[in-house]
């Protein structure tokens, strides 16, 4: 079954529906009833896809297939429901609705135990309890049941206070942190949140590192007094003081890099009346920068701005560090994995990008290998009603993820029953089984390098006939088989990749003489591994290699078809 555009935005418009505002965009804290009628939302899909659900103490939602053990390891996969305040439909929601098609299509497909376990975090977003991530924090034991219980809702209630009725339990929270061998890794799908994937027409990226954030509350302490009977002289105005110091801020990040950013969104003013001198101003500092040596600069030069004001204007000004995250790089390995994905999806022109927005990947992160796609924001919106991405992006990431996660881990392979296997080892040697199932009695392989090596050597000590059989199984590049499109999906790919799908008449006619001419001398085709090299190296091999004996070629031609199935195995099975 395909992964559904039509389902997809099915959820996302019933998510959205979950609001405490309507028509004013998703207003969802976390534990309030319309956050807790998302979740369930969500819990009732995952389990209508036949799956185990399960809260943590932390009060995060984990779903899995009935058919996968908890225990067996899976891919995490997923995002929040919680949001800020009058934000959009997508922002987080984009990456549970793709895990929960994942599973989904799986189900519909018969795909038994797909190693994929559905998150929903608690309070990412962090306007609910003043700090962000809590639940994915919690859950990797960043966060105690201490710290919890000192995080107050806008109704004075504690995290464990308003997530008790959704599975929060101090009790049992060391219990429930995170297994790490649980897990392969974790995918989160997330809207870009920023122009540029939706400037430049790009429909996916891979982001390959998060940055870092530090907050900051603020309290200026002045003196109430009568806004008619006092002169300006002898004010002590908390507002104009910290008007002064959250001015001061806006050149100060433009003077640090164009990638560090400095955001006053919450103050609070006392006693707010439009007669009287503010006597206290709260207000919140979020400072973000990719490199953390920039976090560093900014904190002294934020911790600075609001000392000079203090000692300018005479007046006590306290500034605290509510939150300090470092820029976090994530998962290189699983990054190529997903980009290699995207390709085999068909999808090309993936950019690599550093997320400016925080996400609790970047909390995961230092447990299991780690990455993020996103899809574009249309203009760039978010944190905003008109946040809109197209649902056909973040179809297409689905489909990149479930690429991924249908692949079998070496360790899955292991297990495998022969026709499994063969179903994915025999294509690595272009129409020959054979290999692979001469390999089969080998198990179980150490590595995905080690069932390579053995691969190759049933090869190496096979006799001349079925050598020959295996290089003569390869069809000509540029051959009748790839102009009427019947190439084995490996090999249209390989031959894509080195661009000879799109060739001019010309360059078509010299690979027709080439390869006549090759075969006439050697009897076999002309075989090179087409993933490494683009049509011109192709074209100059040709010349150099037809000056070969036929003994040279047929060593040559193995050793080309060696390097394709290493290519091709690595697409196949993930090295957990
Ligand atoms: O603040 C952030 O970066 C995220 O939206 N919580
Ligand atoms: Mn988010
Ligand atoms: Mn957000």
């Amino acid at each position: 079954m395909a992964i559904s555009v039509d389902r997809i935005r099915g959820d996302i418009e019933e998510i959205a529906r979950r609001t405490q505002t309507p028509g004013a965009g998703a207003t969802r804290p976390t534990f309030s009833p319309a956050w807790g009628d998302a979740r369930a939302y969500v819990i009732i899909q995952a389990q209508q896809a036949e799956c185990d659900v399960r809260m943590d103490s932390a009060g995060n939602v984990h779903a899995r297939l009935k058919s996968l053990p908890w225990d067996e390891p899976a891919w995490l996969c997923g995002s929040h429901v919680d949001s800020v305040p009058h934000g959009g439909d997508y922002d987080g929601v984009a990456g549970v609705c793709v895990a929960l098609e994942l599973l989904r299509s799986a189900a519909q497909d018969s795909v038994t135990a797909l190693p994929l376990e559905l998150v929903v975090f608690a309070e990412e977003e962090g306007p609910t309890f003043g700090l962000g991530m809590l639940g994915s924090r919690a859950w990797v034991g960043d966060l105690t049941a201490e710290h919890l219980d000192r995080l107050r809702n806008a109704a004075g209630q504690s995290y464990l206070e308003a997530g008790s009725a959704f599975g929060v339990d101090p009790s049992r929270l060391r219990d429930d942190l995170i297994r790490p061998r649980r897990y392969l890794g974790m995918i989160e799908l997330h809207i870009e949140q920023g122009p540029g994937l939706w400037r430049r027409g790009q429909r996916l990226a891979v982001v390959y590192a998060i940055a870092g954030r530090r907050q900051y509350r603020v309290t200026v302490t002045g003196e109430a007094n009568h806004a008619g009977a006092t002169s300006m002289k002898d004010r002590k105005d908390a507002l104009v003081a910290a008007a002064r110091i959250i001015a001061e801020l806006e050149p100060l990040a433009e003077r640090l890099s164009d990638k560090t950013v400095i955001t006053v969104g919450k103050l609070a003013n006392h006693p707010n009346a439009i007669n009287v001198i503010p006597d206290r101003v709260e207000f919140t500092v979020d400072l973000r920068s990719d490199e953390d040596a920039l976090l560093e600069r900014g904190d002294v030069q934020v911790r600075r701005t609001v000392d000079n004001a203090s000692r300018g204007r005479g007046l006590p000004c306290r500034i605290e560090l509510t939150e300090s995250i470092p820029a976090t790089k994530l998962d290189e390995r699983l990054c190529a994995r997903l980009r290699r994905m995207a390709e085999i999806a068909g999808i090309a022109d993936v950019p690599n990008l550093v997320s400016g927005a925080l996400h609790d990947s970047a909390v995961v992160a230092k447990h299991v290998p780690t990455a993020m796609l996103f899809v574009g924001s249309e203009g760039g919106i978010s944190h905003n009603p008109a946040e809109f991405s197209r649902v056909e992006d973040i179809a297409a990431a689905a489909t990149v993820i479930e690429h991924l996660v249908r692949r079998p881990t070496l360790r899955r392979l292991n297990a495998m029953d022969r026709d499994a296997f063969l179903a994915v080892c025999g294509p690595l040697f272009e129409a020959s089984p054979w290999i692979a199932e001469r390999a089969w009695a080998n198990r179980p392989f150490a590595s995905t390098g080690d069932l390579h090596e053995k691969l190759t050597r049933i090869v190496a000590t096979s006799g001349e006939e079925e050598q020959l059989s295996l290089i003569r199984a390869h069809p000509d590049l540029v051959g009748r088989l790839a102009r009427e499109g019947r190439l084995t999906r490996e090999s249209t790919a390989e031959q894509a990749a080195a661009g000879l799908d799109s060739l001019t008449d010309d360059e078509i006619k010299k690979f027709e003489s080439y390869n006549a001419a090759y075969r006439e001398k050697f009897g076999f085709p002309f075989v090179i591994c087409a993933r490494e090299n683009r049509k011109e190296a192709i074209l100059a091999a040709f010349p150099k290699r037809l000056a070969n004996s036929r003994e040279q070629e047929v060593a040559t031609a193995l050793a080309e078809v060696y390097k394709i199935a290493r290519l091709r195995l690595a697409d196949a099975v993930w090295e957990d």
